[in-house]
């Protein structure tokens, strides 16, 4: 009886900290909006509207490591500064949408940025500047962007929080097959070792510990999204973190609750039975 008081003391808590976090309530995001980011370091300045990524649309197809480690995405919005001319060279979403290039068998990529169009290009251009400029009606596409999501999770193992979506048995049942190579993006990698899962011991007494999974991990990730970056890596237990610091985005925070599966989820991480 004591120790489920503590935890539940615990978990209040921390719901404490993720609402003060902004300093305002968070207002619950929507499955067909987790993961999305409003790309604007220079859109709104050059007058085009901001451009609104889905991860969820890319993420049913290729792994984080292509994006992140191969392309070079920064796991910041808005820290890589992506150009339209970079875009235009065939470089970060240029790599993929040049109109040439198809995946899984699907059709050919509408081409990215372009400073020569005409009214019918305009149409591409809004495919990926989608973002409402401040004041701005609601898009009349984003309906059909939310049907088409409901669509494919309709599809998908359930769960609850984040997209609504069990990425990790999507993928594990091959209802959904990731690239993880781009010819000539790509470095050719030797198989990757295999690390083996550990325990994670949380330090208050009373909260189950946490199994963390390499295994689980690397098929996303590889191995270059979290070490040295997010994690040094070097032996287990050597670097300390908690969960402040998981709300404040560092570590496990880097991907939960952003794009992987969110933290309010404590019972995914907190258990003996993540195997
Ligand atoms: C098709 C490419 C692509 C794939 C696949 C992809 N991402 Fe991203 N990701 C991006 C881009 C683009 C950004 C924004 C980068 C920028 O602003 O410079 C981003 C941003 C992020 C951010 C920062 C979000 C924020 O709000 O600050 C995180 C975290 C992230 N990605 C994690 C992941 C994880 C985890 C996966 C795999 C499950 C993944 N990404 C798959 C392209 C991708
Ligand atoms: C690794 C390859 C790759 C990269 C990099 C990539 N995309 Fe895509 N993108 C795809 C594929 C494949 C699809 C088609 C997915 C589908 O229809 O199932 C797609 C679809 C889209 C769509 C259409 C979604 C819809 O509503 O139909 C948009 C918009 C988009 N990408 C924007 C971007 C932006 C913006 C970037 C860069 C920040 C980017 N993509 C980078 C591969 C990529
Ligand atoms: C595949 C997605 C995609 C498509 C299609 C696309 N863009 Fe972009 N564009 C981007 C991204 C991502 C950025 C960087 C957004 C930011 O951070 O402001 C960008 C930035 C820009 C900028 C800002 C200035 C700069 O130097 O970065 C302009 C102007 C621009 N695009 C014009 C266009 C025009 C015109 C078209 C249609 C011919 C177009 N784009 C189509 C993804 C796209
Ligand atoms: C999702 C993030 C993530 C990915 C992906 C990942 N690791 Fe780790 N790795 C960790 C964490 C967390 C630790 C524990 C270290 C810590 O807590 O600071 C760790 C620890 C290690 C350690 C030390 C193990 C020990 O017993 O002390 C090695 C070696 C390692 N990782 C290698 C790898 C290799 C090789 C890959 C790719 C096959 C990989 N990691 C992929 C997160 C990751
Ligand atoms: C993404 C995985 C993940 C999720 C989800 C998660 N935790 Fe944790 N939690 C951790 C890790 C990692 C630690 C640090 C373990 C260590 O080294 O002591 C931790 C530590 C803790 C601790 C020990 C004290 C501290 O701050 O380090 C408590 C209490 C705790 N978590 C409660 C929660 C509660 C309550 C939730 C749900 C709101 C939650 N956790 C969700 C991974 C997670
Ligand atoms: C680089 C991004 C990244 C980091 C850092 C990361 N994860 Fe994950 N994790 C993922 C992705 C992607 C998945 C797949 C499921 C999803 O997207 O919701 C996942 C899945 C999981 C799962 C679910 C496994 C299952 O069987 O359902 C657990 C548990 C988990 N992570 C715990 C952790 C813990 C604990 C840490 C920190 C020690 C951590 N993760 C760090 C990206 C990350």
């Amino acid at each position: 009886m004591k120790r489920i008081f503590v935890v539940i003391v615990i978990v209040l808590g921390f719901a404490g900290i993720a609402f003060s976090a902004g300093g305002v309530k968070k207002k619950k995001v929507l499955e067909q909006d987790f993961g999305n980011v409003i790309l604007d370091t220079n859109s709104l300045k050059a007058g085009v509207n901001p451009v609104l990524f889905e991860h969820w649309v890319h993420r049913k197809a290729f792994t984080c490591r292509v994006c992140h480690v191969d392309i070079g995405f920064s796991m910041k919005a808005n820290e890589g500064g992506i150009r339209a001319i970079d875009n235009m060279k065939g470089y970060y979403c240029g790599t993929c949408h040049n109109g040439k290039s198809s995946f899984n068998g699907g059709e050919k990529l509408f081409a990215s940025c372009s400073d020569k169009f005409n009214k019918e290009d305009m149409k591409r251009c809004l495919r990926c500047h989608s973002q409402e400029k401040p004041g701005q009606e609601r898009d009349a596409k984003r309906e059909q962007r939310e049907k088409a999501f409901r669509t494919f999770a309709d599809t998908m193992p359930k769960e609850r929080g984040g997209n609504g979506i069990n990425w990790e048995q999507a993928e594990e049942s091959k209802t959904i097959t990731l690239v993880d190579y781009i010819e000539g993006i790509s470095t050719k990698r030797p198989p990757m070792a295999n690390q083996k899962d550990f325990t994670i011991g949380a330090k208050v007494e009373g909260v189950p510990e946490i199994i963390f999974s390499h295994k689980k991990h690397t098929v996303w990730n590889g191995c270059e999204l979290c070490h040295p970056d997010i994690f040094v890596g070097v032996k287990k237990g050597v670097e300390k973190y908690s969960m402040i610091d998981l709300f404040g985005d560092k570590y496990c925070g880097a991907c939960h609750g952003k794009v992987a599966f969110p933290q309010s989820d404590c019972r995914r991480c907190h258990t003996k039975q993540v195997q």
